[in-house]
């Protein structure tokens, strides 16, 4: 059986399947159901010292939405929208250190690493509640950047408001990972134009790691009503996102080389494997266990599982980052040979189907047939219009007309 194990800025993983820092560990008893599910960490949920972030967790509000953005009711699609809004931690500090001790006692227990999260709303109280946290005897902190509420709610400057500002978010992470011991890791908003300087800039401050990436801000209404859902904006996110989260993670592992923890747009395994071939080392889950249940983190680690014995991996630490140094940059592509598209005459239909998407007008029907012209780049879009599995084809080109 192949290894799961990771290690992340020093921590051991037992594996690297970890819940994220949301409702699922929001308490210690929450956090305690994650544990129990075998999953290699957790994060906590964000402890602050802003009373309005603690209040808006009392005003929680969630929609799961369909592929037309209309509100589920019982059955969720796999490319769900999740729409909602939510505040970190309601407990005050000193009272979220106990919940997390609490956790960490049975964490320790079951070979689980906790990750702590914060989220201050000045420099000293971000130092101050990284201290704190490490008092507690947690081996790593992750500093929430990407909070998407704090831009829509007065006086509250954390969350995204830090990670959009690259001088904030510097001076933050270089006074707290100054006054702390422990490893700190960065959580990015994915809201601002480039992910990878702003990963530059808090590596450079003194950040360990970064958690690429948080939520969306996004606007979903009802036309029927002429109103948006659950009274305006929300954060918004789901397994559709998970492209745009990858292209940060492989940037980000490619210019930086820094520890990554992926989130944003995990469903199951395949799509944590997907992660960590784009160069994250852990993978973070959090609206899907919402809606599966803790249980369901156990199915994603025996599904990676199955995955690495079924091609052989000995380790999964071996598929980090292979997608990411797999990818060409547009100069190398040049080199590329060409291709281009080949009808397999016994099985095409002459349904003309693919004509319609040939922007290219490589394609002409020659004597009642449908027939690739010259003009054929290989784009491959026919190849996925086709009806017909297998009629059409990609050759590499030496010679026009390809056999
Ligand atoms: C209900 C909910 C609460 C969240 N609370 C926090 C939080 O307190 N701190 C934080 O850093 N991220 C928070 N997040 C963001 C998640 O940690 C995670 O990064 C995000 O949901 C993307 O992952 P997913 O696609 O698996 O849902 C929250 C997300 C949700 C849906």
């Amino acid at each position: 059986m192949a290894d799961l194990k990771v290690q992340f800025c020093g921590v051991n993983f037992k594996n690297p399947i970890i819940a994220a820092s949301a409702e699922p560990t929001l308490s210690a008893r929450n956090m305690k159901q994650v544990i129990r599910t075998g999953a290699g960490g957790l994060v906590a949920k964000t402890v602050t010292d802003s009373e309005a972030m603690r209040r808006l967790t009392r005003m929680s509000k969630w929609r799961y939405l369909d592929e037309e953005h209309n509100v589920c009711r019982g059955k969720i699609p796999r490319l769900f929208t999740f729409y909602g809004r939510t505040g970190l931690a309601e407990e005050t500090p000193e009272e979220w250190m106990k919940e997390l001790k609490e956790a960490q006692t049975s964490a320790l227990k079951h070979d689980c690493a906790l990750i702590g999260s914060v989220a201050g709303t000045t420099v000293e109280s971000w130092v101050t509640l990284s201290k704190m946290m490490e008092d507690t005897g947690i081996r790593l902190i992750e500093l929430n950047f990407g909070c998407p509420h704090p831009s829509e709610m007065k006086g509250t400057p954390t969350g995204m408001l830090v990670g959009q500002d690259k001088n904030a978010a510097s001076d933050i992470t270089h006074q707290v990972t100054r006054s702390v011991k422990i490893p700190v890791i960065i959580k990015l908003t994915p809201q601002v134009a480039d992910v990878v300087d702003m990963a530059r800039a808090v590596q450079s401050a003194g950040g360990s790691a970064v958690t690429i990436i948080n939520r969306f801000v996004g606007f979903c209404l009802d036309i029927e009503t002429g109103r948006p859902y659950i009274h305006g904006w929300a954060g918004v996110g789901g397994p559709w996102v998970k492209p745009l989260t990858l292209r940060w993670v492989s940037k980000v592992y490619t210019a930086l080389g820094i520890p990554i923890t992926g989130t944003n747009g995990v469903y199951d395994w395949k799509d944590a494997v997907e992660f960590m071939m784009s160069g994250a080392t852990l993978v973070q889950l959090c609206s899907v266990v919402m809606l599966k249940g803790y249980g369901y983190l156990g199915k994603v680690i025996k599904g990676v599982e199955e995955f690495l014995d079924r091609k052989g991996y000995p380790s999964v630490r071996e598929i980090i980052g292979v997608a990411a140094k797999a990818a060409m940059s547009y100069e190398e592509m040049e080199s590329l040979p060409r291709e281009c598209a080949l009808i397999v005459r016994e099985l095409c239909t002459n349904c003309k189907r693919c004509m319609r998407s040939c922007f290219y007008n490589a394609i002409e029907v020659k004597e009642g047939e449908v027939t690739i012209g010259e003009a054929c780049r290989g784009c491959g879009i026919c190849t996925c219009v086709c009806p017909v599995p297998g009629a059409i084809l990609l050759r590499h080109l030496c010679v026009y007309p390809p056999s």
